[in-house]
Formats: structure tokens, C-alpha cells, sequence
């Protein structure tokens, strides 16, 4: 494949596709469930602009798909059979989810019969989706939301968990590979 990364760590682009876009998600979930979790007073300050960020992580994770087909990761230190493929697993759920999460929430905000602007910090607002409009018409994408919210919820704690055992308990590069600031050995 063209592109591939070359020493043992993933590309500067790819490195810093994945911080700014785990960064964001992790905002946007800790706004959305939070409600149900955090006191009132902080998933309001998480949620404040969760709409302007979803669209933002939208464009930035289907940018960020395009480079990765384009762009082989580096290779993995040796790891268990089912480690790499429990990581594949996950990792192609969170493309389809980190486009499928702010499109749904595009959608039935669009589909709403009261329509909220979708202001980015009060500069300007998002056009709505072209779609119908009504009291049942934005359900289906609504209830998708939540429950891939907390799919990805729970995917987000695997992956953590599993980057910091790799780093901490076996010791070895995983983390390391896409971690920014180490001398780069790749584009
Ligand atoms: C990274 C992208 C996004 C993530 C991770 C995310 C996550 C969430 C979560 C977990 C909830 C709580 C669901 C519930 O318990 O009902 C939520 C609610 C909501 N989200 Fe998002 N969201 C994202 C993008 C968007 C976008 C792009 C929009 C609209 C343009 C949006 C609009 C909303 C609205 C209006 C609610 C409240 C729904 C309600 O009142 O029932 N979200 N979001
Ligand atoms: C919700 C937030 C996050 C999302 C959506 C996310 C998503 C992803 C994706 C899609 C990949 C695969 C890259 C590829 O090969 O194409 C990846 C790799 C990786 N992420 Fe995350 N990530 C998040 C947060 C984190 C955090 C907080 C850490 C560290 C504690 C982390 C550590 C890693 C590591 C070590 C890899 C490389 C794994 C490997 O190559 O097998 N991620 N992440």
C-alpha cells in the first residue's frame, strides 16, 4: 500500500488526526452522558458547543479515514493473536462510529419540528440537513445516538485500558507508536 509508515511509529498527520479527534470525542461524551453522571454545573461546561464539535469531528474523522486507507499503520510489537484482533475490531467500530455519532446528531437536530441553530461559538451557524421535518421524523437517528454513545463509551474504556496495560504492564511500543513528540522516524 502507498504510504505506509516507516520506522515504528505511526505518521505525524496520523498522530495528530487520532489526539485531536480522541480529544474531541471525549469531550462530546463526557457532555452527552454526563447528565446522567456528572453534577449538573459540569456536563454543562462539557456540553457547551457539543454540536459545533461533532461537525468539526465529522469532517476531521472522514478526512482522517481517506489518509488512513491511503496510509499502512506501523507494525505491532508481539502481542497474543487475539489482542490484534480485538484492536482491529475496535478500531474500525470507532471509524464507522466517530462518522456515524455527529451525522445521526446532524440528523435529527435537522429533523427537529423546532429547530436549534447549530452555532459554531456564536461566529456562524451550520446549515441543516435536508431533511424532512417532523414529530417522529428525527426518532430513528435519535435513538441511535444515545445508544452508540454509549458504545462508544464503552469502546473508548477498552481502548484506554488496553493502551495503558501495553504500556505499563508488558512495557512495550504500542502506545509509544502514536504517542506526538518522540523523534519521528516516519513522514
Ligand atoms: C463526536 C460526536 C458526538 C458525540 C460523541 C455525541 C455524543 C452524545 C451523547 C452521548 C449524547 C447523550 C445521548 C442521550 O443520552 O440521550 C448526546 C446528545 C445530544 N447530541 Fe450529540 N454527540 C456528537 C455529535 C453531535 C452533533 C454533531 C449534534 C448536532 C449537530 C449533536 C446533538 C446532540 C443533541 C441535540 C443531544 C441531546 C439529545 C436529547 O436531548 O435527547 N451531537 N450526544
Ligand atoms: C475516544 C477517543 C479515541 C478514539 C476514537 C481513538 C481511536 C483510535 C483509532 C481509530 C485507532 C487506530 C488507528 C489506525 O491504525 O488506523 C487508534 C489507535 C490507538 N490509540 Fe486511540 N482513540 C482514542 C483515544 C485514545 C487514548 C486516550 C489513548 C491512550 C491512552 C489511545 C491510544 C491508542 C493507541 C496506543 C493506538 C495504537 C494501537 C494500534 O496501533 O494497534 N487512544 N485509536
Amino acid at each position: 500500500m502507498a504510504g505506509a509508515a516507516t520506522g515504528d511509529r505511526y505518521t505525524r498527520v496520523a498522530i495528530a488526526f487520532h489526539w485531536i479527534i480522541a480529544a474531541l470525542v471525549l469531550w462530546n461524551l463526557m457532555g452527552g452522558l454526563g447528565g446522567d453522571i456528572l453534577p449538573k454545573s459540569l456536563s454543562g461546561f462539557f456540553w457547551s458547543g457539543h454540536k459545533a464539535i461533532g461537525i468539526a469531528v465529522l469532517f476531521l474523522s472522514i478526512a482522517r479515514l481517506a489518509w488512513r486507507l491511503g496510509h499502512r499503520p506501523p507494525p505491532l510489537p508481539a502481542m497474543p493473536r487475539w489482542q490484534v484482533v480485538v484492536g482491529h475490531i475496535t478500531h474500525w467500530l470507532f471509524y464507522a462510529l466517530i462518522i456515524l455519532m455527529p451525522l445521526s446528531g446532524w440528523l435529527f437536530t435537522s429533523a427537529s419540528m423546532k429547530r436549534q441553530p447549530i452555532s459554531v461559538f456564536g461566529l456562524f451557524d451550520i446549515p441543516f440537513l435536508p431533511v424532512a421535518q417532523g414529530p417522529q421524523a428525527g426518532a430513528v437517528p435519535h435513538a441511535f445516538h444515545e445508544y452508540a454513545g454509549w458504545l462508544l463509551a464503552a469502546l473508548a474504556a477498552l481502548h484506554i485500558a488496553a493502551a495503558l496495560k501495553h504500556h505499563f504492564v508488558d512495557r512495550d511500543r504500542t502506545l509509544a507508536r502514536i504517542l506526538p513528540g518522540e523523534e519521528p522516524k516516519s513522514r
